[in-house]
């Protein structure tokens, strides 16, 4: 419709580039959005609205087709004596999913959902849709080879509205903080999160190129340039495991900063959640509410310290609590993880990991070498990690010794311990899963409803 508009107006103005602009201008204008109409804003006015036929049906004299757009839904009624024969055959005669421009009075009406609705003057189908094959009760593997039209749903247009509160959360809390953006390379030349897990490509017949597990080894460089940057970014991880929280694409937040402290990371890490629920709680409500979620789970991570213990003292409350034995030195796994923060209602951050469960570049505690200043932020509810961070060893002889403890090959990590011969400094970062802090937020079964298009083992298309 937009484009046979503008080649009509190109014809009738074929020399007037500024005029055909600005009648688009005003064209826009003139239309309203649904979510405006529902607030009142327009009642007893005729006003022309554009959109997708979300359900229908008819009888007799009248159809009753309910209208979406991105804002919300309204329904309509189409009174065979109010509009031309012409449209109101149209309207008898689209389905679901037509694109349709309208115009009409808009009235309060108590029996309608929303308490408004048009009275159709006009009804001009833009595209007349064919049968569209989604319906009720199908299977989540249909719906993910339809994911292309299933972004359409309420369900997921509430996680995508969500999600770009979300993301504009995250550049608002480091930007505020006076974090630099800085971006990494996607092709990177050295693994950081373990071997297993890595994306092999095929650049030019040359080996060991892997897509990023994390932008951390090309991020550290940078801060003796900027001092305090962010990303926001996707992440490759080559899970092999079928699990509700894992992706082999996600969005990485993701910051480093110079000078800082372990303290100074967990600090950060606690507060840009913190601002992200808040962010959500004020604009969200809405998307909240069509996916169930009760708000006041998000609102108790909000208004309370998170809750902080060593690995020590999880491994003693699961012992305690749930009578679960984890072996000293042993990785918490999922179920360990979920039953330990079934003890509290917000995030919990569990900091000074044994070495052996964390990666090379984590900072051995001097009062312990045994264990780390690494952390990992668990979610409330069973979400799992959904941060995790540390700080980093800044002295060259001691990151050497932890790669060839490691089995890494010191002589590919020449570019990355240069950060450690020119002006070493304490510093630290953590990294954020995205779609791991929208399930939650969202109270999603499966982190594949939190992107758009998931990327697992088995799933690829569309
Ligand atoms: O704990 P990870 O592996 O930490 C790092 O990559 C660090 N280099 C980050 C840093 O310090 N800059 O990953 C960080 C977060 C996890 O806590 C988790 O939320 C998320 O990334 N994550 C995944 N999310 C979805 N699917 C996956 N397969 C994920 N793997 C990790
Ligand atoms: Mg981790």
């Amino acid at each position: 419709m937009r484009d046979t508009y503008l080649t009509d107006l190109k014809k009738y103005f074929p020399n007037g580039g500024t005029i055909v602009s600005e009648l688009e201008e005003s064209s826009a204008r003139d239309f309203v959005n649904i979510a405006e109409l529902l607030a009142g804003k327009h009642t007893d006015h005729v006003v022309k609205l554009r959109g997708w036929i979300y359900r229908t049906r008819s009888s007799g004299r009248l159809v009753f087709p309910v209208i979406r757009d991105s804002s919300g839904q309204i329904q309509c009624t189409v009174f065979k004596g109010s509009v031309s024969e012409e449209d109101f055959t149209a309207a008898k005669k689209a389905l679901v999913e037509s694109s349709v421009v309208i115009s009409g009075k808009a009235v309060a009406d108590k029996r309608a959902p929303g308490g408004f609705e048009i009275q159709v003057e006009s009804f001009t189908v833009v595209h007349f849709a064919e049968v569209f094959p989604i319906t009720k009760d199908q299977s989540i593997e249909f719906l993910a080879d339809k994911r292309h039209l299933w972004l359409r749903s309420a369900k997921m247009t509430a996680v995508l509205k969500l999600r770009s509160t979300v993301f504009g959360a995250i550049h608002e809390y480091f930007r505020d903080e006076g974090f630099y953006e800085y971006q990494s390379p996607i092709f990177q030349a050295v693994q950081c999160e373990g071997g297993s897990t890595l994306f092999n490509v095929d650049y030019f017949k040359q080996k060991g190129i892997f897509l990023a597990q994390t932008w951390q080894l090309y991020a550290e460089p940078a801060i003796f340039s900027l001092e305090n940057i962010y990303t926001i970014s996707p992440s490759f991880r080559a899970e092999k495991s079928k699990t509700s929280r894992h992706l082999t694409e996600y969005w990485h937040a993701e910051m480093e900063m110079a000078w800082s402290s372990f303290e100074d990371i967990i600090r950060h890490g606690e507060a840009l959640i913190k601002h992200v629920i808040g962010k959500v709680l004020d604009v969200n409500g809405k998307e909240l509410e069509t996916l169930g979620r009760d708000a006041t789970k998000l609102e108790a991570s909000l208004n309370k310290p998170f809750i902080r213990m060593t690995y020590d003292d999880a491994i003693a409350l699961l012992r305690e609590k749930s009578g679960i034995d984890v072996t000293w030195g042993k990785d918490l796994r999922t179920v360990e993880e979920d039953e330990l923060v079934k003890n509290f209602d917000r995030f919990v951050i569990v900091t000074h990991y044994p070495k052996s469960v964390k990666a090379f570049y984590m900072k051995e505690d001097p009062d312990n070498p045994e264990v780390v200043f690494g952390t990992d932020f668990l979610a409330p509810e069973g979400y799992g990690e959904i941060i995790g961070g540390s700080q980093r060893e800044e002295k060259l002889e001691e990151i050497e010794r932890k790669l060839v403890e490691m089995g890494e090959k010191v002589e590919e990590y020449s570019f990355y311990l240069d950060t450690r011969r020119y002006g070493s400094v304490p510093h630290g970062g953590f990294g954020m899963g995205v779609e791991r802090l929208i399930s939650w937020l969202c109270g999603l079964d499966n982190i594949k409803d939190a992107i758009p298009f998931p990327r697992t083992l088995t799933r690829y298309y569309p």
